[in-house]
């Protein structure tokens, strides 16, 4: 399996009134084409950080983040803004428009690149349709559940036929049952679009659920990586056994 992302070194630290905080230390990681991967670690770890280096929203201290064989922090501009469609975010919050319907807010990233209403609507009805809510289009998110509206999120982050779907908490607002049917959405998705995904989590049922691989986060370190399996069967650190144990960051 080729090595779709890769993180060398990275270093990630931010100046706060004059406090260094170290967000991310030595990370090392590699994230195989089409692999549903999963970060698990406390509030506080360092995954979002992460997940924003893969996207190029932030860069690295030092270390270099590797997308598709593209140094993601030397670019800038239109590159930039190119590449960044590769990637399709979903949120925790769902960041859906409320003044707009669920086709309209799929219809929004395409607004942002060339094309005409009429392809852009093609699509959108397309998408809900992958999603399960072809019925739905013009329904507004407040009259959508829960679940519903995390479809729409997925629907809107697959409209630019990304490679990589990132999944920062996506399923943290949800109840079990409805966050199992989302993760069996994105498990679908992985299998019919061939994309990777990377899915961030404070919950080991997520990783036990959908995920190929895992890293454990702690600190802003990696301090466990490997297999589903191998990691659940035979965990080294006691922040691992810990979440195993059922522990949460609550
Ligand atoms: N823009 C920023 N400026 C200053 N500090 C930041 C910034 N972004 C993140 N941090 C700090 O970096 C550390 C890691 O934060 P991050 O948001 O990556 O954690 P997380 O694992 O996603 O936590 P959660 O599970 O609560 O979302 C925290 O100490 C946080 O306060
Ligand atoms: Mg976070």
């Amino acid at each position: 399996m080729s090595t779709i992302i890769e993180l060398k070194n990275v270093e990630k630290t931010f100046k706060v009134k004059g406090r260094t905080i170290q967000a991310l230390k030595n990370i090392n990681l590699q994230i195989g084409e089409g692999e549903i991967f999963g970060i698990i670690g406390y509030s506080g770890a360092g995954k979002s950080t992460l997940v924003r280096l893969i996207n190029g929203l932030e860069k690295p201290t030092s270390g270099e983040v590797i997308v598709q064989g593209e140094n993601v922090s030397e670019l800038r501009g239109a590159p930039l803004r190119k590449f960044r469609q590769k990637i399709g975010m979903i949120f925790q919050g769902f960041n859906l428009l409320w003044s707009r319907t669920a086709k309209e807010n799929i219809e929004l990233p395409l607004e942002l690149v060339k094309g005409d209403k009429a392809t852009r609507e093609t699509r959108a009805i397309e998408l809900l349709d992958l999603v399960g809510l072809k019925d739905r289009a013009d329904n507004y998110p407040n009259a959508l559940s829960g679940g519903e509206k995390q479809r729409v999120g997925v629907a809107r982050a697959l409209s630019n036929n990304p490679c990589i779907l990132l999944s920062d908490e996506a399923t943290s607002a949800l109840d079990p049952k409805t966050t199992r049917e989302i993760l069996a959405l994105i498990k679908d998705i992985r299998d019919r679009l061939k994309v990777t995904v990377v899915i961030i989590t404070h919950e080991m049922s997520v990783v036990r659920e959908v995920c190929d691989k895992v890293a454990v986060m702690q600190a802003g370190e990696i301090v466990e990586t490997g297999t589903v399996a191998d990691v659940f069967n035979n965990p080294q650190a006691d922040i691992t056994k810990h979440f195993l144990g059922g522990g949460s960051d609550e």
